[in-house]
């Protein structure tokens, strides 16, 4: 039987993971809810989804599953709107907005049995995969150093949802996010988060930030922005080398470097729509009655919350 999906929010990341859902055999999106009835009425028609309405009548259409593609500030509430309705819940990055939150919504998702996952797609892309397989397999030998650059000059103009600190604005819960959840995923969970260092912009959401985690090996430096084009890269630096990614949230190949310069590269060329991974995997959870993702754990983006409160209290 089809698995059924609705999303909620027709702006522009839900044509993506639209686009996603077709590509998987046995998976639609029957429902696409929206806070304007025109809006989703017309992505609904531009996109060929059958039912459109407001969040709560796409809820009540019973689909085995919602996606939430609204603005950030809104992630919270429409996740504990989908659990109390019973629905299992894919929600974008950031989940949520302070560690408080993200507590309080898993323990209402494991109270009521209900599915729940932040959408870090990432975790799930083939070269991340294939470079952790590699770390793991000992190409870089003993980890020494790591560090992961995410950043871009995001629109600031009127009504930039990265920069109002009312839509969830800033750097962490739009890119940092990405930092912190691939660090982990290639490392494990930090000693210690240190020296949490922000940039701010004038509208008060933090435009940049670094943030440095304490490993028994050494260091891993963590670098947001959405105010400048950063280098964006992950390298993973060992004693028998380096693993090097560019682009590391979208990572489609890297780069084995040896000391004496040989390279091996790697190429992922079969991803179209990277947002396949997720949903494949929130498919596979909710029919296995699985409350949460192996890949993606609540307490994962717990601890991802905790720095974003450390970032927020260092104003
Ligand atoms: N995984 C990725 O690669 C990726 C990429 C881009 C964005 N994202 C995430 O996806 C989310 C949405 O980003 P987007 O670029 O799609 O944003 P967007 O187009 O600006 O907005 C998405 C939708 O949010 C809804 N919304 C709910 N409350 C809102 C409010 N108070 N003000 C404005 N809109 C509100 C609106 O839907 P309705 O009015 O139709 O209900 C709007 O269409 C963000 O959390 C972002 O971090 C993820």
């Amino acid at each position: 039987m089809s698995f059924k999906w609705v999303i909620l929010g027709a702006g522009d990341i839900a044509v993506k993971f639209n686009d996603a859902i077709r590509r998987i055999d046995g998976a639609e999106v029957i429902g696409v809810g929206s806070r304007s009835a025109e809006r989703g009425a017309a992505f609904a028609e531009k996109h060929g989804i059958p039912h459109s309405g407001s969040y709560a009548e796409m809820l009540a259409l019973r689909p085995d599953a919602a996606y939430v593609a609204a603005t950030t500030d809104a992630h919270a509430d429409l996740t504990r709107l989908c659990i109390e309705a019973g629905i299992p819940v894919l929600c974008e990055k950031a989940m949520f907005t302070t560690s408080a939150e993200a507590e309080e919504v898993f323990a209402l998702a494991k109270e009521r049995g209900v599915f729940s996952m932040e959408a870090m797609w990432s975790r799930f892309l083939p070269s991340i995969v294939e470079m952790k397989r590699q770390l793991d397999a000992g190409a870089v030998g003993q980890v020494k150093h790591f560090e992961i650059a995410i950043g871009w000059e995001a629109y600031s103009g009127p009504g930039s949802r990265f920069y109002l600190k009312e839509l969830g604005g800033g750097a962490a819960y739009d890119l940092f996010v990405y930092c912190y959840e691939l660090a982990e995923f290639f490392l494990g969970v930090p000693e210690k988060v240190e020296n949490v260092a922000v940039h701010w912009a004038s509208t008060g959401v933090d435009e940049t930030e670094t943030v440095t985690l304490r490993y028994l090996w050494g260091l891993a430096t963590l670098t947001a922005s959405i105010g400048v084009r950063l280098d964006e890269r992950t390298v993973i630096m060992g004693d028998k080398g380096q693993l090097r990614m560019l682009r590391p949230h979208f990572g489609s190949d890297f780069v084995l470097r040896r000391p004496d310069g040989s390279e091996e590269h790697w190429q992922d060329d079969k991803t179209e729509n990277g947002f396949v991974y997720e949903a494949e995997e929130v498919m596979r959870c909710v029919r296995e009655k699985l409350l949460e993702s192996p890949t993606v754990p609540h307490d994962l983006t717990i601890r991802c919350a905790k720095v974003f409160d450390m970032i927020n209290a260092s104003k």
